[in-house]
């Protein structure tokens, strides 16, 4: 088998906070937001991180941007320890590596034109270059995003919930970045507009070679753009698997669970599959429970599942799945 050319790896990530402080300010208690955490991006391919609210996705995403320094673990781009990267290859990094949020419009500034925001960012990201070049740069990101060019002189405001998305999206790329963390960049669109924006971080993909870590809660979501899915729950990956595998095999009682959610247009499939409804709140990562994070909520759970912490094991074929009780063959 020819070798995966991996542009992102993490490794044993550990992102804590610290919640309660004695008077001393000695800290007595963490918000394990991200709790040993490790996977691998494929060049040109998309990774999809799936969960519930609270899980840990945006951390993650946060440590790979280095916009939070992880208490523990190792993150290597394109095989280079972003820990341990000198000043100037974290700056070309910070270059490479892009950032969409659910809805940019917090971070455009209301005084400024699209074409100002876009002329900023390629002044930011390209350096120094000629009015003539960013001119028509302008012009060839609203083309990649399908906006129209008048769009420019349009301020962030008049656009709508889609049109702001690809802005923010054209913005992006204005560096000629490497990989992009989207973080639910479709989460605040409606359904309609979903498919449209999913369709579009497509096609930029195959035109530009792009590489994406894909947030989302919801699995219908990355179901149609990730290559390979994480399924995260309480700080923890819980199951790893090919994107279609977690529509055919999901194995982990969260994943189902989830799954359960997701309508699935194949009628045999439909008909066939088990239904497991979550019942209860995903607990405060403040007070996780000992063992399994998921045995609170798993209809499957054993006395083992309330001691000890299940490992992610691989199953086969990179299928990983972190439970005592289903993972077992
Ligand atoms: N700077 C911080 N200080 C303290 N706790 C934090 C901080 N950032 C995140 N957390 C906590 O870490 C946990 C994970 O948060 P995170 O934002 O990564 O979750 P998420 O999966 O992105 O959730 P959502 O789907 O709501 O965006 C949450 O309990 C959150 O309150
Ligand atoms: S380890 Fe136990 S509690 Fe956790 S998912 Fe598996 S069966 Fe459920
Ligand atoms: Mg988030």
């Amino acid at each position: 088998m020819a070798e995966k050319d991996i542009l992102l790896k993490v490794e044993n990530l550990k992102m804590y906070f610290p919640a309660e402080k004695t008077l001393g300010g000695k800290v007595t208690n963490w918000v394990k937001a991200v709790d040993d955490v490790s996977f691998e991006v494929e060049r040109g391919k998309t990774f999809g991180l799936v969960g519930e609210s609270g899980c840990g996705k945006t951390t993650t995403g946060k440590c790979i941007l280095r916009i939070n320094n992880p208490t523990e673990g190792h993150i290597y781009y394109n095989g280079l320890d972003l820990a341990t990267a000198s000043r100037s290859e974290i700056w070309n990094i910070r270059r490479e590596i892009q950032l969409i949020f659910q809805d940019p419009y917090g971070s455009l500034d209301p005084r400024q034109s699209c074409g100002d925001i876009l002329r900023e960012a390629i002044v930011l990201g390209e350096g120094r270059q000629s009015r003539k070049q960013v001119r028509e740069r302008v012009d060839e990101l609203l083309r990649i995003v399908e906006l129209l060019p008048e769009m420019a002189d349009r301020y962030p405001h008049e656009l709508s919930g889609g049109q702001r998305q690809r802005l923010g999206i054209a913005r992006a790329l204005a560096c000629d970045p490497k990989l992009i963390v989207c973080d639910e960049p479709v989460s605040a669109l409606d359904v309609s507009i979903q498919a449209q924006v999913i369709n579009l971080f497509q096609k930029i993909q195959k035109e530009l070679g792009l590489t994406y870590v894909f947030i989302a809660h919801d699995l219908a979501v990355v179901r149609h753009i990730a290559d390979t899915i994480a399924v995260m729950y309480l700080g923890h990956i819980v199951e790893i698997m090919d994107a279609e595998e977690i529509f055919r095999n999901p194995v982990h009682p969260y994943t189902q669970a989830l799954l359960s959610a997701v309508p699935i247009t194949d009628y045999d499939v439909e008909r066939s599959r088990q239904r497991i409804l979550l019942e209860g709140e995903v607990p405060s990562p403040l007070h996780a429970p000992a063992g399994c994070p998921f045995n609170p909520r798993c209809i499957y759970a054993k006395d083992i599942c309330r001691k000890e912490m299940p490992p992610l094991k691989d199953m086969g074929d990179g299928h990983c799945v972190a439970c005592h009780v289903c993972g077992r063959k």
